[in-house]
């Protein structure tokens, strides 16, 4: 390299056409040091601030898990242990006037509810009873059939007459009789809490019928 430098050239002339030809490298000056340097710290506690923000995401992640299968394990244990009160259907149903059951027969507008209302004779007199629709033997839902004048069951055949009384199928004793009153403004109340039996002499109870005047 020296043999083509001109004669005499000073030092930094020689060290910059060096540089200029690349046979030399210079050493990176104090400022780039000083510049990288930052630059790599930099860079280090990035690396380690999204380390550490990923860590507290884990933990809340984690938290929020445990909150969600205790939350939801405790509502189960609730659910399963305390007993809630089952949903019962009114047992009063207002079924009407008395003058509107004058007549001899069944009244169906209150199958929905169990009931039949049936005005018939009996001892003598006319009466309006609230008979119950179900079945005496498993529990089945017998229909009126208005040409026989009878219930039947169409479970097992069971049969039974106007007023209740059972005479045919495995039907073990009549229909149940509901407890009969009547509000101030003159409509029959039918109470289903209050049942009475042909068989233990309770169709005769006051309560069991209403006299139609
Ligand atoms: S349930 Fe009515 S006859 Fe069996």
């Amino acid at each position: 390299m020296q043999q083509y430098l001109p004669a005499g050239a000073p030092p930094d002339a020689q060290f910059a056409a060096m540089v200029g030809t690349g046979f030399v490298k210079p050493e990176k000056t104090v400022a780039q040091q000083i510049r990288e340097r930052a630059k790599q710290r930099a860079g280090g506690r990035g690396a380690v601030d999204a380390g550490r923000r990923g860590f507290m995401a884990a933990i809340a992640a984690g938290w929020a898990s445990m909150i969600f299968v205790f939350a939801t394990f405790g509502a189960w244990f609730q659910a399963f242990m305390v007993p809630r009160a089952p949903i019962q259907p009114p047992t009063k149903v207002r079924v009407g006037k008395l003058s509107q059951f004058a007549e001899i027969g069944v009244y169906e507008d209150y199958k929905k509810d169990n009931i039949w209302i049936i005005s018939l004779e009996e001892d003598g007199t006319q009466r309006v009873v609230a008979l119950s629709t179900i079945c005496t033997h498993l529990g089945c839902i017998p229909n009126w059939l208005p040409g026989a004048g009878i219930f039947k069951c169409p479970c097992h055949g069971s049969g039974y007459r106007m007023n209740g009384v059972n005479f045919e199928g495995p039907a073990p004793r009549p229909l149940e009789r509901y407890a009969l009153s009547v509000d101030d403004s003159g409509v029959l109340i039918v109470d289903k809490s209050r049942v009475f039996r042909k068989e233990l002499s309770q169709w005769n109870d006051s309560n069991a019928f209403l006299p139609v005047a």
